[in-house]
């Protein structure tokens, strides 16, 4: 029997909502959400957008917010980064490490994603590792060896601390393609052992597991009822706040 997991349902807005869109779309949002004690739900807005957020969320300690980026340096001449204690700084508590579109489009490396999760922790965020393999890669049989070749080298030099990892297979992201329920639940297996094999089984059993790739109001249920999902990061449809309220509620 595993321990019960909080369920997680984390909306990643990427280059969308600067902050009075951010107030708009929590003035909309926050009175469709019931507060619930066993589901957490994260918003990851753009850097610039996390103050005018965490203003809205005062009294709302269901809602966090995370950085969907952090540089590893805590300050320096690195012009157009934000740094993970700036983020902390601005109302982040989360930080999203890893995404597929900092790995594919802008070249973060496997070594990155560990300085990352370091500097994550170094400045009191909570890192979300997002791992997955491209449809190549699924197609050849090596999407475990893929997503453990991105998940082992950051539990290795991660050491303890809370920890989320969202399984997002490349090919499922902006595409409405979706990972069947099933898929879904055999890769959170492995990922669940993988994180055993590394951190021991009860640590392992504590982390939870997000699905993402083309979430919707109308498969959210379904997937957050799978097997070893324990919750689901949603990028194009977490941009409505009724669409997202809805796959709120589909968590547990
Ligand atoms: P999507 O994005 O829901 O638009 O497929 C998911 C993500 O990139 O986190």
């Amino acid at each position: 029997m595993s321990a019960p997991r909080r369920s997680v349902i984390a909306g990643n807005w990427k280059m969308h909502k600067g902050p009075s869109e951010a107030a708009a779309f929590l003035d909309r949002f926050l009175p469709l959400l019931p507060a619930e004690e066993d589901r957490t739900v994260i918003l990851f807005p753009p850097a610039v957008s996390l103050g005018a957020a965490e203003e809205r969320l005062l009294g709302r300690p269901d809602v966090e917010l995370g950085a969907q980026h952090v540089h590893w340096e805590e300050r320096g001449a690195f012009t157009g980064e934000v740094s993970a204690e700036i983020a902390a700084d601005a109302g982040a508590r989360y930080a999203l490490i890893g995404h597929s579109e900092r790995r594919h489009l802008f070249g973060e490396s496997v070594e990155e994603t560990v300085r990352k999760v370091r500097a994550a922790r170094r400045a009191g965020l909570v890192p979300v590792l997002c791992v997955g393999e491209t449809i190549e890669e699924r197609r050849a049989g090596r999407a475990e060896a893929v997503v453990e070749a991105q998940l082992r080298p950051v539990l290795d030099a991660a050491g303890g601390g809370e920890l989320l990892v969202a399984y997002e297979p490349v090919w499922a992201i902006g595409t409405g393609e979706t990972a069947s329920p099933r898929d879904a639940s055999d890769m959170h297996r492995f990922v669940r052992s993988v994180l055993s094999g590394a951190l021991g089984e009860d640590r392992a059993r504590a982390v939870p597991i997000l699905y993402g790739g083309s979430v919707k109001p109308d498969n959210a249920e379904e997937l957050l009822g799978a097997p070893e999902v324990d919750g689901v990061l949603v990028g194009g449809a977490s941009l409505d706040p009724e669409g997202f309220a809805r796959i709120c509620a589909s968590g547990r």
